[in-house]
């Protein structure tokens, strides 16, 4: 089977600001991961949500597991996604469910986050990692942007060390 392992950044805003974004969410529903709101209600109960904490959901899409537990379970939430026609749409849900006071999302990439280290009680992510290019950095700065005795959670396919780059390939 033929295996793709060069795509860039570029490739993976295009899929998901393209019509595949929108074909996505009609075969996964709008909590874009497997098992959709249920496996959400089970990551916050077994991490520990509680009202007040703040959550960086790194990879937040269209933004549905946001406001699913800034509703149930009272959490402030930041979303973190690099492409933009998703982030606009995520925004766009919030303000029309009434949870933007408790819900931001923003531009910017999971390698570098733009947000000063010790912010966060809780990062949390489901089924993205696989597409940021370096797990290293990405996982890094997860932590950096933790404050001490903050949890992570990301139920995702990691292949472990980096992805090869065209240069690196044979
Ligand atoms: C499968 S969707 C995530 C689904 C979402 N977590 C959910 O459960 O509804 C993948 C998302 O990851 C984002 N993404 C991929 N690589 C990224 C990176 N390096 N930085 C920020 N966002 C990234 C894409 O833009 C896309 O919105």
């Amino acid at each position: 089977m033929l295996r793709r392992t060069d795509f860039k950044e570029s490739d993976v805003q295009g899929f998901y600001s393209g019509p595949a974004g929108s074909l996505w969410e009609l075969c996964m529903t709008e909590e874009i991961h497997s098992g959709g709101k249920a496996t959400t209600e089970v990551l916050a109960r077994a991490i520990g949500l509680k009202p007040g904490m703040h959550v960086l959901d790194v990879c937040s899409a269209l933004g549905a597991p946001a406001r699913h537990i800034a509703r149930d379970f009272g959490v402030r939430v930041t979303g973190l996604d690099f492409t933009d026609a998703y982030n606009e749409e995520a925004n766009r849900r919030t303000r029309a469910a009434g949870l933007d006071k408790s819900i931001l999302f923003v531009r910017g990439n999971a390698m570098d986050m733009p947000f000063p280290a010790e912010t966060f009680d809780v990062v949390w992510s489901q089924e993205a990692w696989c597409h940021v290019l370096d797990k290293d950095k990405l996982i890094a700065e997860a932590f950096r942007v933790l404050k001490p005795g903050g949890r992570l959670v990301s139920p995702t396919g990691l292949s472990p060390g980096r992805l090869p780059t065209p240069s690196s390939r044979r």
